[in-house]
């Protein structure tokens, strides 16, 4: 692979005591083209600008996935990074979805390997951090027809991040916007979802929330994700949360929590859950917890429900299962525990 690396690297620049989530973005990049109906040789670069000009496809018709994961520096000093594959699987389903070609698994895995060993410097050291991974793939043709692109991109750009939520999270149900619909592209990481949902997102803002707990598009009835995670609920000790579907994101933190709660004989539900039911548990006291789960966002209690004006108090506490869970990870992801399910690929 052909390597070119930074004269001025920006490493000093970074506070790695307050790091917060994704400002600092890493000394160098993995980029690979697909040009004529094939990928070429992917290669490493200084971080730096596109060589695209204003008609960049994927600014104009969003044709964009990306995918969110990080590498762990462990307790011996070494790298790990969580579930690699699992992220190359999902980028291109999402890219499929977005008629994307497919990127080879060894060029993702290489790229992906090859800029961490380079920037290995950024992965933090401190309690809670990682360097986040941002490998994404784009329309890089450069032409305004709305038609799909024959050219695309696939990067990665790497941040050293903190934890995105270091207090627990106010939820607002929503009532009037809809993140996916049926049929549509909920399911996939594309670039446009995220956009779609800032607007909701500010206006809860503004109304005193951290994020938006999104409901279902045909009725805002049934609870679907929170933000840009994953949301499970604890009600009478049984683990809920809502089934998979073409609206929602197949989190792989999910999935991860999913199996260790099964494994520890947690009884787990994953169907549709109502709006009605959790108000009416947190009304009752049988709501015991509530959570997001994701890449970014790990583990993050919900102290709070908004709905219809009310903000439904939630229990956080200190030994419940959200907590539980993201011990059991962060023991598994820094080398604190053994690596039962083979999880850390070791860089
Ligand atoms: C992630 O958890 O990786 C995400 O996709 C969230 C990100 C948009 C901050």
């Amino acid at each position: 692979m052909k390597v070119t690396k930074t004269a001025n690297s920006r490493l000093s620049t970074i506070d790695f005591n307050h790091l917060g989530f994704g400002a600092g973005l890493s000394d160098h990049v993995f980029i690979c083209e697909y040009k004529d109906g094939a990928w070429g040789e992917g290669e490493i670069q200084p971080y730096g600008a596109l060589k695209q000009g204003l008609g960049l496809h994927a600014l104009h018709y969003g044709q964009a996935v990306f995918e969110g994961q990080k590498a762990y520096r462990q307790t011996d000093g070494t790298i790990a990074v969580f579930r690699p594959e699992k992220n190359w699987e999902r980028l291109n389903k999402s890219g499929a979805r977005m008629l994307i070609p497919e990127i080879p698994k060894e060029i993702f895995m290489e790229g992906l390997i090859e800029l961490i060993r380079l920037d290995s410097e950024w992965v933090p050291r401190g309690a809670n951090t990682a360097l986040y991974l941002r490998p994404f793939l784009f329309a890089s043709s450069e032409f305004v027809a709305a038609r799909p692109s024959e050219e695309y991109t696939f990067a990665i750009v790497t941040s050293p991040v903190g934890e995105l939520y270091t207090q627990p999270v106010k939820v607002k149900i929503e009532q009037h916007f809809t993140r996916a619909a049926q049929g549509g592209v909920g399911f996939a990481k594309a670039a446009g979802n995220y956009g779609g949902a800032f607007l909701a997102t500010r206006k809860a803002v503004q109304d005193g929330f951290n994020q938006v707990l999104w409901t279902d598009h045909a009725e805002h009835a049934y609870l679907e994700e929170a933000g840009t995670m994953n949301v499970a609920f604890v009600v009478n000790g049984t683990l809920l949360t809502p089934a998979l579907s073409d609206r929602i994101l197949e989190g792989i933190t999910r999935e991860s929590i999913l199996t260790l709660a099964n494994d520890w004989g947690l009884q787990v539900e994953e169907r549709r859950i109502s709006v009605a039911e959790i108000v009416a548990a947190a009304k009752d006291g049988s709501l015991q917890e509530a959570f997001g789960m994701g890449t970014a966002a790990v583990v993050s209690p919900i102290d709070g429900l908004g709905y219809e004006g009310e903000i439904f108090p939630v229990p956080s506490p200190n030994d419940g299962v959200a907590m539980k869970v993201k011990n059991a990870l962060a023991d598994i992801r820094y080398g604190r525990a053994k690596d039962h399910y083979g999880w850390m690929r070791h860089i």
